[in-house]
């Protein structure tokens, strides 16, 4: 059957979803909302926010869409599932209850605690008073956390008390992240490397797609604040068959069955951000989503076709579904405006698309970019490229991606000159 799809989302994650997407057999029109100057060469893009339900809705309805499928959290934490089942409109995404354990750390942590998974200890306070005491009983490091959606933000481990106490009144009493810091969780720093382990699941099976990895911090070394993601690779080596099975019997299964319990039937993409160390891997979130930008890597990794994946998560048939992934490595370098990610500066002409489009193997995703009325490509956001390419090892692929780096250009780029280089060290390439 042919289908018209919609993606929601206008970032790098959905410019790789609508990539392969454009590739699929089943699609007859490809939809995106809001969408980016680089999606609109594949899809039809409409001027409606990600996080405006109700227009989402009207959307589908209007289109005659027959699959949405959702990138980012926030639509999918504010119920868009719900709202699309309600019209009997189909959609890839968990509903608005399973997306609390994005949308509420406290919720996420109760969900571990109830499914027996390895996570750090913690409490919720929303009292600022109650919050500080409980500081000055722990020892440093130690981690605080605004309870709701920050965008990425609204976390700070404290290497000092003074620091922690910072942490809470900004959260919590000057609300820089609004009603997100309504409370706080307090939890216990855990040292080891940082993975992403990403599934589907249709609330029964769980299917681990292929590792990957991203790159947080802003600076090489991984130094300076914290980014949506500054680069990513698959597949990642840290993320051993061990850790897998750890993480897929210890972790996915479990805490998909303790949400059944509740009754929540988990339907969509299930990522948990670990920390691994000393062998034992210990979550500490979950994203309801794709991740951004391992979503890149894993698009270009990925055999198979994407729609018969959603479909079989939305029909409760998982289990009848093997993924195939080349067996190439991929790697995806972002390009930031200058000021991310504290002030992206924004509307500056980028340069080189063209040239860098000829190059093999290789793909310039868009996240913030828009195009003017003239034609022109211009920076509109902090995250403004991700340039993925796909080759023999994690370390040939990073070179392929830097190569085509250097056809690009726009005022202010800012860019990791070292992305994968843990996993090409550990494998001595
Ligand atoms: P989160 O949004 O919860 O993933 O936190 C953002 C980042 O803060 C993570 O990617 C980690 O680098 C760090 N982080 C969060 N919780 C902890 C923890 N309990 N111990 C150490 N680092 C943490
Ligand atoms: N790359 C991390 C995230 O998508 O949240």
């Amino acid at each position: 059957m042919k289908m018209n799809v919609l993606v929601v989302g206008g970032g790098g994650r959905e410019h790789a979803l609508v990539w392969k997407l454009a590739q699929s057999p089943h699609v007859e029109r490809l939809l995106c909302a809001p969408g980016n100057a680089g999606i609109e060469k594949l899809a039809e893009c409409h001027a409606v926010a990600a996080d405006d339900v109700a227009g989402l809705v009207a959307l589908a309805e209007r289109e005659n869409i027959d699959l949405t499928i959702v990138g980012p959290e926030a639509p999918l934490t504010l119920g868009i599932a719900d709202a699309f089942a309600a019209r009997a409109l189909r959609l890839f995404g968990p509903d608005q209850a399973a997306a609390q354990l994005e949308g509420s750390k406290a919720f996420c942590k109760e969900i571990l605690d109830a499914a027996g998974a390895p996570t750090a200890a913690w409490g919720r306070y929303d009292d600022p008073a109650a919050a500080h005491a409980r500081i000055d009983e722990l020892d440093t490091p130690v981690v605080v956390k605004a309870d709701g959606l920050a965008a990425g933000k609204g976390v700070v481990v404290a290497t000092t008390r003074e620091e922690a106490h910072r942490a809470i009144d900004e959260i919590m009493v000057a609300r820089t992240y609004g009603d997100a810091g309504a409370a706080v969780v307090i939890e216990e720093f855990l040292p080891g490397e940082e993975a992403s382990f990403i599934a589907l699941t249709d609330g029964h099976t769980v299917l681990a797609l292929a590792s990957s990895q991203d790159h947080k911090r802003i600076g090489d070394g991984d130094t300076g604040p914290n980014t949506g993601g500054m680069g990513a690779y698959s597949p990642a080596a840290v993320v051993t068959p061990e850790i897998h099975e750890q993480v897929v019997r210890g972790v996915l299964e479990p805490v998909v069955a303790a949400l059944r319990e509740r009754g929540i039937v988990y339907r969509g993409v299930l990522y948990a951000g670990l920390m691994i160390h000393e062998g034992r891997a210990r979550v500490l979130e979950f994203h309801v989503r794709f991740g951004d930008p391992e979503c890149q890597p894993l698009m270009m990794r990925l055999r198979g076709d994407l729609v018969d994946l959603c479909l079989a998560v939305i029909e409760e048939r998982l289990h009848e579904v093997e993924i195939e992934w080349d067996e190439r490595a991929a790697a995806c370098v972002v390009l930031a405006a200058r000021g991310y990610p504290e002030n992206p500066e924004k509307g500056v002409p980028i340069f080189g698309l063209e040239r860098a489009a000829q190059r093999h193997d290789t793909v310039v995703f868009h996240a913030g970019t828009r195009r003017t009325a003239e034609g022109q490509v211009l920076t509109s956001g902090g995250r403004v490229l991700g340039v993925t390419a796909l080759d023999e090892t994690i370390g040939s692929a990073v070179r392929r991606a830097y190569a085509a780096i250097s056809d690009l250009s726009f005022d202010g780029a800012q860019w990791r000159r070292d992305i994968g280089h843990r996993a090409a060290r550990a494998a001595g390439r």
